[in-house]
């Protein structure tokens, strides 16, 4: 457990997060054992920080990112916490777009980090911060452009690293895996690699009902540009959750079982609890990864006590 060992740096502290059963949606069934793969223990505090270490290192070694040169993308949040948390450890200059409506909580993060934070449109989503990260990064004197939605350095730090730890915490007894899609580098890069070690493992991908959602770090693929690390046919099925009842599951799982988790989390329980309600009383042990915190979205109280706005 790395808590009980003694670290050199806040690098060496990112991935082997513990896995903690959930009863909460599995009340009912038997035979049927739920997981949260808790990524907010990073120490970003998102899953981020592993395809953020991942890809720096990767530029690092092959020449294309120095110490004189700053690392631009573009980030609804976490990814950029991630960039500017390590790029602060490594003495490497951090610029991020990000749609202005992004949690405070995160730009004040990105802020006490020390990074460069550029705002776009929230109209034009995560989309419009692609756009403008492009522009800025066309200078490739300036910048490094670390381009997380087509960099495959994303999905691969989930193939080396996220796989092989629920692989080694279920035992090998992993049935299904369930996350959401944003990049999609979780899904693609922790999905390949236990479909290798175990090929009947079933890959549950999670998307918010349609464009305008609630759901910070979920993409809808249907009207949103494609990321390029993504393939279509590496989940075995796509799962569809209305941000109402991710917001619901996320106050049920706080009150309910002691975790406080962010909103696409609580769309991937959901998911999850639609899965086995199809597949009734099959044996089952089931991981849905947890991205995020409720933390980072404290500022959105109404949301967290279900009142109405
Ligand atoms: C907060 C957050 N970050 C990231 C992701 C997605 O991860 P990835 O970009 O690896 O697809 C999600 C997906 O649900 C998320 O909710």
């Amino acid at each position: 457990m790395r808590f009980e060992r003694r670290l050199d740096s806040v690098v060496d502290m990112v991935g082997r997060t513990p896995l903690v059963r959930l009863r909460h949606v599995t009340r009912d069934l038997r035979g049927v054992k739920v997981y949260l793969k808790l990524e907010y223990m990073n120490p970003g505090g998102s899953v981020k920080d592993r395809p953020a270490l991942q890809m720096m290192r990767d530029a690092i070694a092959d020449g294309r990112l120095t110490r004189d040169k700053i690392l631009i993308d573009s980030t609804s949040g976490n990814t950029g916490v991630a960039y500017a948390m390590l790029g602060a450890a490594a003495g490497i200059g951090v610029t991020l777009c990000l749609p202005a409506n992004a949690s405070v909580e995160r730009q004040a993060l990105l802020n006490a980090y020390g990074a460069e934070v550029v705002l776009t449109d929230p109209l034009e989503g995560t989309d419009g911060a692609i756009r403008r990260a492009r522009e800025l990064a066309a200078d490739r004197t300036r910048y490094w452009y670390a381009d997380q939605y087509n960099n495959p350095a994303n999905p691969r730090a989930h193939m080396v690293t996220t796989a092989e730890e629920i692989w080694r915490q279920t035992s090998g007894r992993i049935t299904h895996l369930v996350a959401g899609l944003g990049t999609t580098g979780t899904l693609m890069g922790t999905g390949r690699r236990l479909k290798e070690l175990r090929p009947d493992v079933e890959l549950v991908a999670v998307q918010p009902d349609g464009p305008f959602h609630g759901l910070e770090g979920m993409k809808h693929l249907a009207t949103a540009i494609v990321p390029g690390i993504y393939d279509a046919s590496v989940p075995d099925r796509t799962e569809v959750v209305a941000t109402e009842d991710a917001e619901a599951m996320v106050r049920a799982l706080a009150r309910e079982a002691g975790l406080f988790v962010g909103w696409s989390t609580g769309a991937a329980v959901h998911a999850a609890a639609q899965v086995l309600a199809r597949e009734g009383g099959a044996r089952a042990t089931v991981v849905v990864v947890a991205p995020d915190s409720g933390m980072r979205y404290l500022s959105e109280r109404a949301r967290l006590t279900g009142e109405e706005t």
